[in-house]
């Protein structure tokens, strides 16, 4: 049975006192904390970028699970790095070249991460997946928190895990998007070990995060 992490989205969190709600998290038993990084480009939404990540790098040593969704991806790698990024997950279509996007994240000895939208499948990275740490399955398309999550992107995690097992990669499979208490089942059944949340940790009995990150993670 795989060790199941949980990794709040801070995109649900108070803006106005993120270190606070960083702390909140931490408190609650956060495995690590997932940053949404959003140009209005890539996606039609806008959050925060390596200031802000820099700035809260010192109110924490939990890993800052960094999502990427931005694009062009390549030339900002290095300052999200430099900011205090522990795990970099980008997006296929963001790239002109995923071999040496990936090279450039490990040469700066971070983690890497592939994000697959609900539209792209699996085929698209599959020659990369004994070169990365961690994919990261959207079950919604992404831009904003509190949509509604696809199940339709269930048979795609059990298909990666397949994968997984068949070939032996050391592969974290997470999955990002809608998660509540009913479906972390569904998605922790079909392979997943890392679940992204925000609207439900952040906002469920009364935003007890310590109730819901176990709940999320046990349940
Ligand atoms: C959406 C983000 C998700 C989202 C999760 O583009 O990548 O991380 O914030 O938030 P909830 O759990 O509210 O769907
Ligand atoms: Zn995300």
């Amino acid at each position: 049975m795989q060790k199941i992490k949980i990794s709040p989205s801070i995109l649900s969190a108070d803006f106005s006192q993120l270190s606070q709600e960083i702390k909140r998290l931490e408190d609650g038993g956060a495995d690590m904390i997932h940053v949404d990084v959003m140009d209005g480009h890539f996606v039609p939404n806008l959050t925060i970028g390596p200031p802000v990540i820099k700035s809260l790098r010192k109110h924490t040593k939990l890993i800052f699970d960094v999502h990427l969704m931005i694009s062009p991806v390549h030339k900002y790698i290095k300052a999200f790095a430099d900011s205090g990024a522990d795990i970099i997950t980008f997006h296929p279509e963001a790239t002109e070249n995923i071999d040496e996007t990936i090279n450039l994240i490990k040469n700066l000895n971070k983690k890497v991460g592939i994000s697959l939208n609900p539209n792209s499948q699996i085929d698209l990275i599959k020659d990369h997946l004994s070169k990365i740490d961690l994919v990261l399955i959207m079950s919604v398309h992404p831009g904003f928190g509190g949509q509604k999550f696809m199940p339709e992107i269930l048979k795609k995690i059990e298909a990666l895990f397949n994968i997984k097992k068949n070939k032996n990669l050391h592969l974290d499979i997470e999955v990002d998007g809608g998660i509540n208490f009913e479906n972390s089942k569904l998605v922790k059944k079909a392979g997943a070990n890392i679940l992204v949340s925000g609207t439900t940790i952040f906002k469920d009995n009364d935003g007890n995060i310590k109730k819901n990150i176990e709940a999320l993670r046990t349940g």
